[in-house]
């Protein structure tokens, strides 16, 4: 049983009094307490067990003892900055070039998502000598200022917000709910084609393009996962203006899409993004990431003339552990069990749609897993208090998942690697159970899924207290309180 040294509300208490108003906790009105974890389970002050669904930064497994064992080690003996020679920077380095087309050979180690992302601008602008960035609408791609300027996911949130002229937001390439989707017949170029357009209009604006940057399969954007053949087409039109493409790993890399190690690998052999940006899973919770790049990119920006230094990135402390994160993923097989796992959550999820008007698309790569839930089938309206109401009532049952999404109503897996086909059975019938009765109470049956948006509704009463969300079956009786925030707190 592990201990804590404050009460839950103190911690609550103090929590709200010393830390920053804006960064906020899951369920705010009952948040949860961790106070070890495993696997894929996390513990309560309680030492009540939580099903981890979500964590990809627990790649291998919560405290992997490997991993930890690699840290604590190399702590022991050293820890300092590259600009001592070590072996563990240059071995790593060869590690994690093996893992990647022989192309992208030159690295640079940093400290988070953001500052990996942040870097892989700086090495496209340098390079191309141009300023325009294209991204994905929905996109999030980090915290520090140059990215949210290109995270729609997040400036969208800003009613005052400015427009950086320099920054083009392409269609998201997402064929459920997007302009183009799975009935148009080529829905790859079309999207592409978008980007074409952007460029061609930044061109007569005088502008020049420094970078197109996009996730490999969209994650906060709603789990998407783009048509086959949409980077290719991409890559020409951005190529052909002096760009580059900038691949974005942070959410799913290392194996996680089951069939390959990367997940612009899905795209085919002929797709090689000019720079690769790794975080999150990267070093299981320790903080460290990485820009991977070509010999030509990163030529490019040494002929600035600056040096680049960054005191905590690549230090041997954080090979070691990025290192034994990938013994773990190998010696266990974990992509091997991504795949399996991944694969049979998905069937799981696809036989649960079947069932319930509610759930509009599965969609998934390994253990990278979507589930769309709609109020319309026909329609595709999103049911995001519905997927709020899942969420909470999840948690409820000590299960870990979240809803994401321009709608928030995409109820998203992407949990430790080590997640067990037991665990997808759990987690899949509780949601049943959840929907079945969600359905019940607004009374939705298949086929004729319909819920109007308007006066026809079962949905009678949808108040808020307290920061709950009251759901009611319209006779009165509440179901149970949904997370309040509508707000997107990311995971
Ligand atoms: C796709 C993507 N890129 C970058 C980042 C930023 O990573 P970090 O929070 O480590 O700075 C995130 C974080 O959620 C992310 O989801």
């Amino acid at each position: 049983m592990a201990t804590e040294l404050f009460d839950k509300q103190k911690t609550i208490d103090l929590r709200r009094k010393h830390i920053g108003p804006s960064c906020k906790v899951f369920f705010s009105h009952d948040p949860i307490k961790i106070v070890r974890a495993r696997g894929q389970y996390m513990y309560n002050e309680k030492d009540e067990k939580y099903l981890d669904c979500i964590n990809n930064v627990a790649h291998v497994g919560h405290s992997h003892p490997a991993v930890v064992s690699a840290g604590a080690k190399q702590m022991e003996l050293l820890n300092t900055n590259s600009r001592f020679l070590h072996d563990n920077l240059v071995q790593y380095a060869q590690r994690l070039q093996a893992t990647l087309p022989d192309k992208l050979s030159v690295c640079y180690f940093v400290n988070s998502g953001s500052e990996a992302n942040d870097l892989a601008l700086r090495l496209a602008w340098q390079y191309s000598g141009h300023k325009d960035i294209i991204t994905l609408d929905n996109a999030y791609h980090g915290h520090v200022s140059s990215l949210i300027e290109i995270s729609p996911y997040k400036f969208h949130q800003l009613a005052d917000r400015e427009q950086n002229p320099h920054v083009h937001t392409a269609l998201s390439p997402d064929v459920y709910r997007g302009k183009f989707r799975e009935d148009h017949p080529d829905p790859a170029t079309a999207y592409a084609d978008d980007v074409k357009d952007i460029v061609n209009k930044a061109h007569e604006k005088g502008h020049k393009i420094a970078a197109f940057i996009a996730e490999s399969l969209q994650s906060c954007g709603g789990q998407v996962i783009p048509p086959a053949g949409y980077f290719q087409k991409v890559a020409q039109h951005v190529r052909k203006a002096g760009g580059v493409v900038i691949a974005d790993e942070v959410q799913v890399g290392f194996g996680r899409v089951g069939t390959h190690f990367w997940a612009f690998q899905l795209q085919g052999d002929d797709f090689v993004p000019d720079i690769v940006t790794m975080g999150k899973p990267i070093g299981n919770g320790h903080p460290m990431s990485c820009v991977v790049t070509t010999r030509e990119v990163a030529e490019g920006f040494t002929a600035s003339g600056m040096e680049y230094f960054n005191t905590f990135g690549g230090n041997p402390v954080s090979c070691a552990i990025g290192m034994a994160v990938l013994d773990v993923i190998e010696q266990e097989n974990l992509q091997g069990n991504a795949l399996e796992v991944g694969t049979y959550l998905t069937h799981l999820l696809e036989e649960m749609k079947e069932k319930h008007p509610l759930v509009g698309d599965i969609r998934g790569r390994g253990l990278f897993v979507g589930a769309e839930l709609v109020r319309d089938r026909a329609k595709r309206t999103p049911a995001t208090a519905e997927a709020q109401e899942v969420i909470y009532r999840l948690k409820e049952q000590r299960i870990l998942l979240s809803a994401d999404g321009p709608h928030r109503n995409v109820l998203k897996f992407k949990p430790p690697m080590c997640f067990s086909r037991e665990d997808a059975e759990l987690a899949v019938e509780k949601i049943d159970q959840i929907l079945t009765d969600i359905e019940a109470a607004l009374g939705m049956t298949l086929p004729d899924t319909a819920v109007s948006e308007h006066g026809s509704s079962k949905r009678k009463a949808h108040g808020e207290e307290n920061g709950h969300h009251m759901y009611s079956n319209g006779k009165g009786h509440s179901l149970a309180p949904a997370a309040k925030s509508t707000k997107r707190i990311r995971t």
